[in-house]
């Protein structure tokens, strides 16, 4: 069969219908239901707008308690699963071994279809555990247990760190978390989506999700703007360097996005996090000047196509100004993205398989 209409990238192709979540790519806005996500990001914590992704609507003071106590509850990884993650090599990237660790949850609480609020909430729960407590055995520290009376954005640090996070840094972090929970459908929440619509399970659905988000073209640029920044070192240096990349034909990470048009909200949402934290930090101004060449280069360089700082840029910076290292940018960007996944995966349960079509150019048998 000749099809001759085909979107490569499935770029302007609608696949679905949602209530989770508006991407105006014109107008830089993102809404999760009916509300700005910024504003959540500054007025909410991690588990209110989970909740709201999740149900429907932001919770009450007793539904937001009974949220933190389900998600407090269900912290804890199986025996089995640290066990298999010991024996993951040392040189195994975070991503690679979190995509494990979540796999292996995949056990009979995870096996009903369709998948249950009960189900997400643990999984949602036991990811952070998993990134921390990779995390912690390869600084060879004894990962720490979670903390029930600590909410999830403060234990994941506290695992992380281990040691009581200061309230600047949970703030900050909670919004980055919050403006990454959920953006419509990105490479990983379509992946997720897909293998939902075959009515697999949560687990195979999410683990197809962390695969495409270790992509760099996806999750994976945030510590390549770091290694970015340290590569070009000084600001004398910037206009060379980039200018030099672009001429290679090279893409300068943290910038571009499939659906922005404009400045990427969430990029706007954490420079303002990013510039309280950092302050007067001479990486961070380098950062701030990279972004400003950066953007006047590709004008110069892509005229035709309007390329701004994407949320990747900033999420950088505000990890790197509350002491994450690189290696943990995008396993804290899967920690949030997991409650979007799985509010998609649960909207998706009940569709149609999702099952395009190619076209043939090979050759015909005689
Ligand atoms: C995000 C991204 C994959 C979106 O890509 P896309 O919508 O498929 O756009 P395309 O790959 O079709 O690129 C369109 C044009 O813009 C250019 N372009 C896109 N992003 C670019 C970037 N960051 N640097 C330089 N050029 C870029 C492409 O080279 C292409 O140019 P051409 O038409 O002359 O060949 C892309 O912008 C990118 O690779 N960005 C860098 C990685 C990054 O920061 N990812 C995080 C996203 S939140």
């Amino acid at each position: 069969m000749e099809n001759n209409l085909i979107s490569l990238g499935l770029e302007n192709v609608v696949v679905a219908q949602t209530d989770l979540s508006l991407v105006d790519g014109q107008n830089g806005l993102l809404v999760y239901r009916n509300h700005w996500a910024s504003d959540l990001a500054l007025n909410h914590t991690f588990e209110e707008v989970a909740h709201l992704l999740w149900y429907g609507h932001l919770p009450n003071a007793e539904e937001a308690k009974a949220l933190h106590d389900k998600l407090a509850a269900q912290r804890e990884l199986p025996a089995f699963v640290k066990a298999a993650l010991d024996a993951i090599p040392a040189d195994t990237d975070m991503m690679s071994a979190l995509r494990t660790g979540v796999s292996l949850l995949g056990t009979e609480d995870f096996a009903a279809w369709p998948p249950t609020l009960e189900q997400v909430i643990a999984l949602t729960a036991k990811v952070p555990t998993l990134v921390a407590y990779r995390y912690a055995r390869l600084e060879g520290r004894e990962p720490l247990a979670p903390r029930a009376d600590l909410g999830h954005t403060a234990n994941y640090l506290y695992m992380l760190k281990g040691q009581e996070p200061q309230a600047a840094h949970v703030r900050a972090l909670d919004a980055y978390l919050i403006l990454t929970q959920e953006h419509g459908l990105n490479a990983s929440t379509f992946a997720g989506r897909v293998v939902a619509s075959t009515r697999s399970d949560l687990i195979s659905s999410v683990t197809a999700a962390i695969g495409a988000l270790k992509g760099p073209l996806h999750g994976g640029a945030p510590s390549e703007v770091t290694e970015m920044i340290e590569a070009i070192g000084t600001k004398e240096n910037a206009e060379p360097w980039l200018r030099a990349k672009l001429e290679a034909g090279e893409r300068l990470m943290g910038f571009g996005h499939r659906v922005y048009r404009t400045y990427d909200p969430r990029a706007k949402a954490l420079s303002t996090i990013a510039t309280g934290l950092a302050g007067d930090d001479p990486w961070f101004a380098l950062a701030v000047h990279v972004e400003e060449v950066g953007l006047r280069l590709l004008k110069e360089f892509k005229p035709n196509r309007p390329l701004n700082t994407n949320v990747e840029f900033y999420a950088a910076a505000v990890m790197r100004a509350i002491g994450l290292p690189d290696e943990l940018f995008t396993p804290s960007f899967a920690v949030s993205r997991t409650v979007g996944w799985c509010a998609h995966i649960l909207e998706a349960a009940q569709g149609k398989i999702i099952r395009p079509q190619s076209t043939y150019t090979g050759i015909m048998p005689e």
